[in-house]
């Protein structure tokens, strides 16, 4: 065991069920082996609620750690071992141009729901609450894209394009309903005609991790490893989607890897971190191969080294904790709680 790893034993030990350590798919085998819950990112925030710990340690991004925040009990103290870890996606809508823009819209006369994708700001979640709109993760895309339909006369889907595209290809809402954002640098940002007339608004951000897997990676796989089952997570390109043999949540692939037949092969499209835990488990049993080696360097700032000056931090009683801003937390914690609420 190395000296973080002792450090961190030692204070687990002391602290003992005061402390809870959670942490998201992405994070590497030097963290992952100290996490206590792990998943994706709705089975994380389900979690929370029932984690009875005063002290929570997430390992994973901001936002993850932020909405674990806002959904802990009070009292209950959440830190992140690397404040600095942000999801560049979720920092592609800024809070006050998606609450500009839907109020542009709302001047069209017609319900707008918002929903966004739960790797955004608070602020952004905040701007949903407010507005009668909610959040979803990758694993419940389809239930609150039809939730928020149901609701209103058009959806604005922020900020990833390319799960509000996929989402919306499963759910058979046609291409000619709709309608990507014109969000300009300077100013109020909508199309207002073709987008009066769409009922999928979709916000143009991405994740770059995720837009690097292509159609000629998944023809090298195929030709590589005949037979091969190709899953991608749903923030790839929607052509990418469409090639493959099954898309979804992190937790989704996990399982996916679990259930393919022993002896064959599955070629993955999603953050390297986890397809190679995924292909040292299943060495000599199933070939997994990732598509193209991609890695989120946000989840992977979060170090073993850090996760141990944390828990030193917390048993010290000086670790800083992530607290939501007052301003936006009620109405952010209002936006995940529809979310929760609607996929019970
Ligand atoms: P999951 O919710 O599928 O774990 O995905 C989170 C994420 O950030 C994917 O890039
Ligand atoms: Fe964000 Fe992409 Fe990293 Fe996921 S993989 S945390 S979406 S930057």
């Amino acid at each position: 065991m190395n000296s973080h790893a002792e450090t961190i034993a030692r204070i687990r030990k002391d602290l003992g069920e005061r402390l809870v350590i959670m942490g998201h798919h992405y994070q590497s085998d030097s963290v992952i082996r100290h996490v206590d819950l792990k998943g994706d990112s709705l089975e994380l925030a389900r979690k929370v609620e029932s984690v009875k710990a005063e002290h929570i340690v997430f390992c994973g991004v901001y936002f993850m750690g932020e909405s674990a925040a806002l959904l802990a009990r009070q009292g209950q103290k959440v830190y992140l071992p690397e404040e600095d870890a942000n999801c560049v996606m979720s920092q592609m809508a800024p809070a006050a141009r998606v609450d500009k823009v839907l109020r542009h819209l709302a001047g069209s006369g017609r319900t707008v729901v918002p929903l966004t994708y739960v790797n955004s700001s608070v602020g952004v979640k905040a701007v949903c609450g407010k507005h009668g709109g909610s959040v979803c993760t990758s694993a419940n895309a389809e239930t609150m894209m039809r939730w928020a339909m149901e609701r209103g006369d058009a959806v604005l889907f922020i900020p990833d394009k390319n799960l509000g595209r996929n989402t919306a290809n499963r759910l058979g809402i046609p291409e000619s309903a709709w309608h990507m954002l014109n969000i300009r640098q300077d100013g109020d940002a909508v199309d207002t005609d073709a987008a009066a007339r769409a009922r999928l608004l979709l916000w143009p951000g991405l994740c770059a991790i995720h837009a690097r897997f292509n159609l000629r990676q998944i023809e090298t796989a195929r030709q590589e490893h005949p037979g091969v089952r190709v899953v991608v997570h749903p923030e790839c390109a929607p052509e990418v989607v469409a090639a493959s043999d099954a898309a979804g949540s992190t937790s989704f692939i996990i399982n996916y890897v679990r259930e393919a037949p022993e002896g064959s092969a599955v070629a993955i499209g999603t953050e390297i971190n986890l397809v190679e835990r995924l292909a040292q488990e299943y060495r000599g049993r199933k070939t997994v191969v990732p598509l193209l080696e991609s890695a989120c360097s946000h989840m992977a700032s979060v170090t073993e080294e850090k996760l141990a000056i944390t828990l030193q931090d917390v048993a010290n009683g000086t670790a800083e904790e992530v607290r939501a801003p007052i301003g936006f937390a009620d109405h952010a914690r209002l936006a995940l709680t529809r979310m929760l609420e609607a996929c019970a």
